[in-house]
């Protein structure tokens, strides 16, 4: 998979991009992540991206041509254009398994007081990763290169992915190691027991009583 990333801010990626399993993922090839800075776009003498909104109102608007350019410049017939903002659609695990089969996605960051309106119509689809306002969209694009990148092919055991919360609309069941005995709290007897099928019912069982208890909304959902 490649995803290109089109940010005003390219050093707040550091951070994702040379940790963990993704930067595994990048240096065994299972993808590619590059990250442009959408100035490099810009038509402007000075590479201003965003002015004043017409109508007055607090704050800077950023322009289409520098991000619409740069859209059409990395866009292919199978690319998918990303457009985070907390106006999209909420964003869920069932969405990232859905991203995962295209090979290339492009993830539009916003900033500032918001986008020129004209800007939505070169996007595929606006994704909100919750109900509250951040100050861009490099977080939301984040969190959804570290969901999706996760479910690619060999970046992690195939059988995590089934043991994740949310699939299947469950939470996932406890899981436990080493000691035996933590301050009086002990390792449920079932899992030292070696009987698999007894394990299997007992870890389904706590994934439904978990859900009911703190998710009752995701068992309405299944
Ligand atoms: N940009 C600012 N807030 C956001 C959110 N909650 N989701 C996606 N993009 C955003």
């Amino acid at each position: 998979m490649k995803i290109d990333i089109l940010t005003l801010f390219p050093e707040m990626f550091k951070g994702i991009l040379e940790e963990s399993i993704i930067k595994r993922a990048r240096l065994s090839g299972k993808v590619e992540i590059n990250i442009i800075n959408f100035r490099n776009y810009s038509k402007d003498p000075h590479h201003k991206v965003d002015d004043y909104g017409y109508g007055g109102g607090a704050g800077m608007v950023l322009m289409p041509q520098p991000i619409c350019d740069a859209i059409k410049d990395l866009r292919t017939p199978t690319s998918r254009v990303l457009l985070m903002t907390p106006q999209g659609r909420p964003y869920k695990q069932s969405h990232a398994y859905e991203l995962a089969n295209f090979s290339h996605l492009i993830l539009v960051c916003g900033h500032y007081e918001g986008f020129d309106e004209r800007i939505r119509s070169f996007v595929d689809e606006e994704i909100s990763i919750g109900d509250y306002v951040l100050t861009g969209g490099e977080i939301p694009s984040m969190v959804v290169i570290d969901s999706v990148v996760r479910l690619l092919e060999g970046v992690i055991e195939e059988e995590s992915h089934i043991q994740d919360s949310f699939h299947e609309n469950l939470l996932d069941y406890p899981v436990y190691t080493k000691p035996l005995d933590f301050e009086g709290m002990k390792v449920p007897e079932v899992l030292l027991s070696g009987h698999h099928e007894n394990i299997r019912k007992w870890r389904y069982e706590e994934q439904l009583r978990k859900t009911k208890e703190k998710r009752p909304d995701l068992l309405e959902e299944r």
